[in-house]
């Protein structure tokens, strides 16, 4: 009696099988790919900009912060300048150039390549579509993959994979609250976190806008 791999049927299937994997090898996304997408700037610039200046400048530049109300009468807005004055000011803070003293100096407290990378993102922090951008690829990619077409690095763990968000058929409204709530709570797999806790309102609002921007026509 012939084994079953040997038989005809089984060597058929083990070669469909090797095939496949193969395929699927090649589509995988690398440690690297992922490594370099959180490398940019952008990406960085938005991690930075969460922990130190939030607070004041507010999620979207716009100097709506919690602490806008110590500030009184002063503009907390993100003006659009030039990225050496952006750098400017973060390193020297606003006495160094005739602004507010309010307004500290990073210099001692963030590298130098801190300081490039959160004048990039000032840049880009009036844009919803780039701060969802700069969410997504902070939060998403592993499961959902760089693109957003559900190959990301984990993905061949999870069944069902995770979403391909480019193909997505779900509104907005939908999005929002899955990505709050999370799969369990909508009836779908609970390998979809719960990101209400972890994100803010305006990030998720952010990273909806993001995921229009990815969808392709059907
Ligand atoms: C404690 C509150 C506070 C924090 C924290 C803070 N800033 Fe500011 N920032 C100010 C104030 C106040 C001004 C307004 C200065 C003025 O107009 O006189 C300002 C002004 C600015 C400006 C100039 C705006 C313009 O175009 O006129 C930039 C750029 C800026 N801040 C970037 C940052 C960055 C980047 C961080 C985080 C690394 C940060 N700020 C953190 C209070 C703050
Ligand atoms: C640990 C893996 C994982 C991570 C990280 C993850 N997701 Fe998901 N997500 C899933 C899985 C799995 C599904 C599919 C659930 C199902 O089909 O039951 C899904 C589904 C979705 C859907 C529904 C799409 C549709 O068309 O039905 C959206 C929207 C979504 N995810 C957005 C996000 C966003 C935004 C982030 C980052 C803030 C994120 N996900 C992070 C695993 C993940």
């Amino acid at each position: 009696m012939l084994h079953w791999c040997c038989s005809r049927f089984g060597i058929a299937f083990l070669l469909t099988m090797f095939g496949f994997v193969n395929v699927a090898e090649a589509a995988r996304e690398r440690r690297q790919d992922v490594e370099e997408i959180r490398a940019q700037p952008l990406i960085r610039g938005a991690v930075v900009f969460k922990s130190y200046c939030v607070m004041c400048h507010g999620e979207a530049g716009d100097g709506v912060a919690r602490a806008t109300k110590l500030y009184g009468q002063m503009n907390l807005v993100i003006m659009e300048r030039s990225s050496e004055f952006y750098e400017k000011i973060i390193r020297v803070g606003g006495l160094g150039v005739g602004l507010s003293k309010f307004m500290p100096a990073w210099k001692d407290e963030l590298t130098d390549e801190q300081i490039k990378d959160v004048a990039v993102y000032l840049s880009a922090v009036g844009s919803p579509e780039k701060r969802g951008e700069a969410v997504f690829k902070t939060n998403c990619i592993l499961c959902h993959g760089i693109k957003g077409n559900g190959k990301g690095r984990a993905a061949v763990l999870y069944d069902p994979p995770p979403a391909d968000l480019t193909r997505s058929d779900k509104n907005d409204d939908y999005k929002r609250l899955i990505i709050t709530m999370g799969g369990k709570a909508m009836g779908r797999s609970e390998v979809m976190p719960v990101w209400g806790k972890q994100l803010t309102v305006q990030e998720i609002d952010d990273v909806v806008v993001y995921l229009r921007t990815i969808v392709m026509d059907l």
